[in-house]
């Protein structure tokens, strides 16, 4: 297995995961790729290990550089496992003169592998790690996506070694972004940052901030996931900078679970009302939809509209699912409403609206319901509703909306 070589003496040693289809959740429906890199130096190091089962990989790799004992240094940039798996490992095969880690990472791995004579060296933000011709700036980003995250910035070559942040799920046999399919690269990046880093979207406005502060340049971002940014780094700033704003584009969703294609019927209707106004509509059934591509589709969406029928005396599974999942993911900017049939107690639509007020988004209309299955007539409000919504997102003047979800142009 070979390493691919970054920039003289920088390489990547990682792993390419082909077969994991479910990641907490999140459909990695492509695979994905543990990432791992290695400075040749007169110390050498090498950044973070791969999930367990995939250490020989990583020890194939290495071993068509050099022989793994004469790594000098470990770096742990984060502890979750599938970065930290099998450091145990790696510590026991390489003899390591250290382990660098954050201060958080360093409780992180008492709490995950409860070491006796490992040699953990805390590094904080603004301590430099010298290697010969190479040196290692380093910057924690707390919560990013766990306490313990942090970056490494090798200021020679201009590389931001950047952990989870700017990753993507996608197992390729190439490793770089201008070897991809620049669409579909941005929309494994938009689904990554949709489903993992949303919630922390104040805290990436202030990191972006920090290293724009800090005027690193950066030729290479290379990160823990996915393929490593070099034909525009400033691509991938930009579009976290435009995510973590939760900028709109001109598009609404109608999200809906139907048990007799009632509550779908009305989902047209108001769908059809969306476009009377001009404004870009999905109409996503939550049976054919994983919710995470769904969170894809939120984060650029100005509006959503939920509808379920009832089923014992509440809304269907999957509704409660996807807007469980969307609460802890913390959208914010959104108008709502919701809708659905209904035979007899008809409480999914009230139960929707709640859940998005808790969420704190704006509820713009009273749960529309309609009992059992709708006629010509009786779909006029559904019409309505949509009309309604999209007169509100097309106020704003939006930008179109990207089948990437983020385009620039
Ligand atoms: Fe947070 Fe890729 O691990």
């Amino acid at each position: 297995m070979k390493p691919v070589e970054l920039k003289k003496d920088i390489y990547w040693v990682g792993a390419v995961d082909w077969n994991i289809r479910d990641f907490h959740g999140y459909s990695t429906y492509k695979g994905t790729t543990y990432n791992c890199y290695l400075i040749k130096d007169e110390k050498t190091v090498l950044f973070d290990t791969v999930k367990k089962g995939f250490f020989s990989d990583l020890m194939h790799r290495l071993y068509n550089i050099m022989d793994p004992k004469e790594i000098d240094y470990l770096v742990v940039s984060h502890v979750e496992m599938d970065h930290s798996g099998s450091l145990q490992e790696a510590i026991e095969l390489i003899q390591p003169e250290k382990v660098f880690c954050s201060p958080l990472a360093y409780k992180a791995i008492q709490g995950h592998f409860h070491p006796t004579d490992w040699p953990l060296e805390v590094v904080k933000t603004g301590d430099t790690l010298e290697l010969g011709a190479h040196s290692v700036n380093f910057l924690e980003t707390r919560m990013v996506h766990w306490p313990d995250s942090m970056f490494s910035y090798i200021p020679q070559e201009k590389i931001l070694i950047s952990n989870d942040g700017f990753g993507l799920h996608w197992a390729t046999s190439e490793r770089f972004d201008d070897e991809v399919n620049g669409g579909e690269l941005m929309r494994h990046a938009a689904k990554y940052y949709a489903n993992i880093l949303l919630l922390y979207s104040p805290l990436i406005q202030k990191i972006l901030a920090q290293v724009a502060d800090m005027g690193l340049e950066i030729d290479m971002i290379a990160p823990d996931h996915g393929v490593i940014w070099r034909k525009d780094p400033g691509m991938i700033i930009r579009a976290y900078d435009t995510w973590s704003q939760q900028k709109a584009t001109n598009k609404a969703l109608v999200i809906y679970d139907t048990m007799w294609k009632s509550t779908e019927t009305m989902a047209k209707a108001i769908y059809d009302g969306i476009l009377d106004e001009g404004v870009s509509a999905k109409l996503i059934n939550l049976e054919c939809t994983h919710r995470s591509e769904i969170m894809t589709e939120v984060l650029d969406a100005r509006a959503l509209v939920f509808g379920s029928a009832t089923l014992n005396n509440g809304m269907l599974p999957r509704m409660a699912d996807i807007l469980h999942y969307m609460k802890g993911l913390k959208p914010t900017g959104k108008l709502c409403a919701a809708f659905g049939s209904y035979g007899w107690s008809g409480e999914a639509p009230k139960m929707i609206t709640s859940a998005l007020e808790d969420m704190k988004l704006e509820v713009v209309s009273e749960p529309l319901r309609i009992n059992y299955v709708p006629d010509h007539d009786s779909l006029k409000p559904c019409r309505e509703l949509g009309q309604k919504i999209g007169k509100m997102v097309a106020a704003d003047n939006l930008p179109p909306a990207c089948e990437d979800v983020y385009c620039e142009t």
